[in-house]
């Protein structure tokens, strides 16, 4: 596979010499849109220690090898054909297409299977009747033991893997995920087998005898996988790379790739699954740059931008995101360094339709944005003037409206003045009350990097009169003891909360050194090039 991994990566050949230069790496990135017209690149089939690739087109529907009538057909006449990619143990990874037509699928399954739907449209029914519907783009997970009937309602094409693996008691009900619930976190996990989506950040990552089986199948970005004795392959959206187990190797991630991806193995700390934001006890920072109704034109966007490509040295270690002016979201969201998060500054509660001057979940995730902010005591009734203010409970409301449609948020809280002035118990009763509704969707919620608290005191919003640190720390540590007594300690421990009011690069560096302060929520100096020192600062002190 040497050889054909060279000729297949002849543009960056001088990037994938080792010893392995990152900023070689991070210099060639090229558009997906190009790569996936690129037909030329094979399929670079590993097997056992090497990685295996394949591009789309290895799984081109021209390529699949027809099966043959199918047993059992009762609607239609079904044609399915088929490409096999690698065996690795107990996991294969392939390709299928069917044509319109429904079967009966009497016997239960010996193994699991997932697939990713590239087209078309079909259904899966349990015995019972329960009709599961999917489509272009969605994951399925069909488990062991699943019995019942398949249907093609259109045309259907998919990337699968199958676990095969004992009866371990498992559901047998297939589980769907749409494009909209594809952010980090599980999608399905039982036994040994989990489907995940992850994120990785641009730069490398060292992986040695790898824990697990992982097939891959990525949905954006770019990077470079490479063995151990130097071949690599290119992966961009589209691709599927399949790792065994033992596999040592290397990432090197040039624009942050997401992917969805089946895991089957006992998972150690792998480098192969990025290790959730508290991994060990720790809680990945976390800034936001929150531009509020700023700027006056179009036309300064552009630097406002540049100030944030200084962090970019940071994002293996931070997760950044902007908060533009909603007019501005669509205007910035591409003229960021690959991967700072976009976050629109508001949204509704519910969705489309009738409400005037409102902004969707769905508006947001169909522009490809992962986060949105709510709650900013700016919309909280600060703005002093007699505008209706955002209650806790259409907070609530929002958040899990948010969270079930697969976003991510930030989640403010604060006291004004008046409450800081009576002390720090009146603080955090304050900063209770406007969390309690939130308790049972943070006892929910699986994934609790998904929701990040910014504690922005309004005292010291625009003032240039930040908390101190140790005002800070007490209050966060005050807010995190009051989640691990009403929601539970876990979600204490993993829930990252930043600080907001008059941040900026010389408090920065204090402030991050504290245990509870996680980042920063940042607003005047978002707009300028300190920016940067103030990522810098919590990236650093919390290696
Ligand atoms: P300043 O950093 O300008 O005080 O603003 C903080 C803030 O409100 C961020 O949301």
């Amino acid at each position: 596979m040497h050889t054909i991994a060279a000729a297949a990566l002849l543009a960056t050949a001088h990037a994938l010499q080792l010893p392995w230069k990152p900023a070689a790496v991070a210099a060639p990135p090229s558009a997906p849109a190009a790569i996936a017209a690129d037909d030329h690149r094979r399929a670079v089939i590993g097997g056992h220690n090497w990685l295996t690739h394949a591009p789309p087109s290895y799984f081109a529907r021209d390529k699949l090898t027809v099966k043959g009538p199918r047993a059992n057909t009762d609607v239609g006449a079904p044609v399915d054909a088929t490409r096999p990619l690698v065996k690795l143990g107990d996991v294969a990874v392939g390709s299928w297409s069917c044509s319109e037509g429904g079967w009966l699928s009497p016997a239960p399954r010996t193994s699991t299977e997932w697939f990713i739907m590239l087209e078309g449209e079909g259904s899966v029914d349990e015995e019972d009747g329960t009709r599961h519907r999917f489509a272009a783009g969605d994951v399925v997970v069909l488990p062991r033991g699943w019995s019942g009937r398949w249907d093609v309602q259109k045309d259907l094409h998919k990337v699968w893997a199958v676990h095969t693996h004992a009866d371990d008691g498992r559901s047998t009900s297939p589980v769907i995920a749409t494009p909209s619930q594809m952010s980090d976190g599980d999608i399905y996990k039982a036994g040994d087998t989990a489907v995940r989506v992850w994120t990785r950040q641009p730069g490398p990552v060292e992986v040695r005898d790898k824990a697990t089986t992982e097939s891959i199948y990525v949905l954006s970005g770019e990077m470079f996988v490479t063995n151990q004795d130097g071949s690599a392959v290119r992966c961009v959206a589209g691709d599927t790379v399949a790792l065994p187990r033992g596999w040592t190797g290397r990432y090197d991630v040039a624009s942050a790739v997401k992917a969805v991806s089946v895991v089957v193995g006992k998972e150690t700390t792998s480098a192969a699954a990025p290790a959730p934001s508290h991994a060990g006890g720790k809680r990945r920072p976390i800034v936001g740059g929150n531009w509020k109704c700023n700027p006056a034109t179009a036309s300064s966007l552009d630097e406002l931008c540049r100030n944030f490509d200084g962090v970019a040295p940071y994002l293996d270690k931070c997760d950044v995101y902007v908060c533009p002016s909603n007019l501005h979201v669509a205007l910035v969201k591409d003229n960021f360094t690959p991967g700072i998060h976009v976050a629109p500054q508001n949204c509704n509660f519910k969705g489309c339709g009738a409400y005037t001057g409102e902004m969707s979940v769905d508006q947001i995730q169909d522009l490809g944005l992962g986060w949105v902010l709510i709650g900013h005591s700016e919309r909280r009734g600060e703005f002093g003037l007699p505008t209706p203010a955002e209650s806790n409970q259409l907070m609530a409301t929002k958040l899990q409206y948010i969270l079930d449609q697969g976003l991510n948020c930030v989640f403010c809280i604060g006291e004004p003045l008046s409450i800081r002035q009576k002390g720090i118990q009146a603080v955090l009763a304050e900063c209770a009350d406007q969390l309690t509704d939130i308790v049972p969707i943070l006892r929910q919620l699986s994934d609790k990097s998904r929701v990040v608290i910014a504690y922005e005191p309004v005292w010291a919003i625009g003032t240039g009169e930040a908390a101190t640190p140790e005002q800070a720390q007490e209050t966060h540590k005050g807010i995190r003891d009051w989640i691990a007594a009403n929601v539970d300690r876990a979600t204490a421990d993993a829930i990252r909360i930043q600080y907001g009011g008059s941040a900026n690069a010389g408090n920065a560096p204090e402030l991050s050194s504290f245990p509870d302060i996680d980042g920063f929520l940042v607003g005047g100096a978002s707009l300028k090039p300190e920016i940067a020192d103030i990522v810098k600062a919590i990236a650093e002190a919390k290696v």
